[in-house]
């Protein structure tokens, strides 16, 4: 017995956006997303037991993390307590002296110059590493799948659900906590990548948990939002299905654009582009005119990853760093589900 486990998951990009809870404890969202799980950035997270400690220790590149980060991570090692046996969280019963705490060690390997750390390879490498190091200890208990393994990463961050899987990953509305769970749709194993343009290495004013809340309950827009997210989905899915990069990416962008309408009909009105933003869209534009297969999309900041051909890959990530000399360019391919790893 080690009691130590280590995984290894990679962040994913929403084609398909979630934006907003219907259960803010449950994490449960209002619409269907699907994502694109990303080759080259990804956390390691290795977690032990400290057998007798008081409380959960949580490390992030290095650094001991305040109370606030850590009660995110007890919030989804109380529902691995609970599920392996050592306590009852749901029922709010506090767990005894003898529970296991547990000690978490993350590393972002997300360079940290491109602003684009994201808490979904986090909370999916963290779901990972507990089910093997719960399982480890309690071998008697019920084997937890992947499928139920992606409703506890939801707890800690949404779009950690879709990272759980790799290439191109459905987070399903579902009926209820049990059943809203991550299903991988297409392994992207075809002629698909990403170039991820690094704008702006702040870390976001406005938080995604935030902007999602203020958004659902303020903004003129926001009744629409999950019907008309639904037809882009179906395009995705049938682009996809088709393997049609042209079909995804248009499906992508406008979709992306809808969801930042979202923002800018909400009271008071925000949005996390930049002019910058908006000259690579423009780029973007250009360089389809010229017959690249481009397409963008934005999150909860300015950054613009751009969905492209793998054969064209090298050729779009020369345009766009000509174009934009002083901004920093990632390529990314499908990436895989998250991984034990054996030495950390
Ligand atoms: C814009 O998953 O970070 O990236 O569930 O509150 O932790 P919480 O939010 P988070 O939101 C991601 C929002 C998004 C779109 C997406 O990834 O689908």
């Amino acid at each position: 017995m080690t009691g130590m486990a280590a995984a290894r998951a990679h962040t994913n990009i929403a084609l398909i956006k979630y934006w907003g809870k219907r259960d803010d404890v449950l994490y449960l969202p209002t619409s269907t997303s699907l994502s694109f799980t990303l080759s080259s950035l990804y956390t390691d997270t290795c977690v032990r037991f400290v057998d007798g400690a008081a409380e959960d220790v949580l490390v992030l590149d290095g650094e001991v993390q305040d109370a606030a980060s850590t009660a995110k991570v007890t919030r989804v090692v109380d529902l691995f307590r609970t599920r392996y046996g050592v306590g009852d969280s749901a029922a709010g019963a506090a767990f005894g002296a003898d529970a296991p705490r547990v000690r978490v060690e993350s590393h972002n390997h997300v360079p940290t110059a491109a602003g684009l750390a994201s808490s979904s390879s986090g909370f999916a490498a963290l779901a990972f590493a507990l089910r093997a190091l719960f399982e480890e200890r309690y071998p008697d208990a019920p084997r937890m799948s992947d499928t139920e393994l992606s409703t506890f990463a939801r707890r800690g961050s949404g779009s950690a659900t879709r990272s759980i899987f790799g290439g191109f990953v459905e987070w399903v509305y579902g009926t209820g906590s049990d059943d809203s769970v991550a299903v991988p749709v297409d392994d992207a194993q075809w002629d698909v990548a990403m170039v991820l343009v690094a704008l702006s290495t702040q870390k976001k004013k406005i938080s995604s948990t935030y902007g999602m809340k203020h958004t659902a309950e303020t903004s003129a827009f926001y009744p629409l939002w999950r019907e008309v997210s639904e037809k882009d989905l179906d395009e995705v899915r049938a682009g996809i299905r088709e393997r049609d990069i042209d079909r995804v990416g248009a499906a992508m962008e406008a979709n992306c654009m809808k969801f930042h309408a979202t923002m800018f009909a909400a009271n008071p009105p925000f949005t996390y582009l930049t002019s910058r933003s908006l000259e690579v869209i423009e780029y973007i534009q250009e360089l389809r005119a010229q017959g690249l297969s481009v397409y963008y999309t934005m999150d909860a900041g300015p950054n613009v990853k751009v969905l492209c051909r793998r054969s064209e890959q090298p050729r779009v990530h020369e345009l766009l760093a000509q174009r934009f000399p002083n901004v920093t360019l990632f390529d990314a391919g499908a990436g895989s589900g998250p991984r034990i790893l054996s030495e950390q």
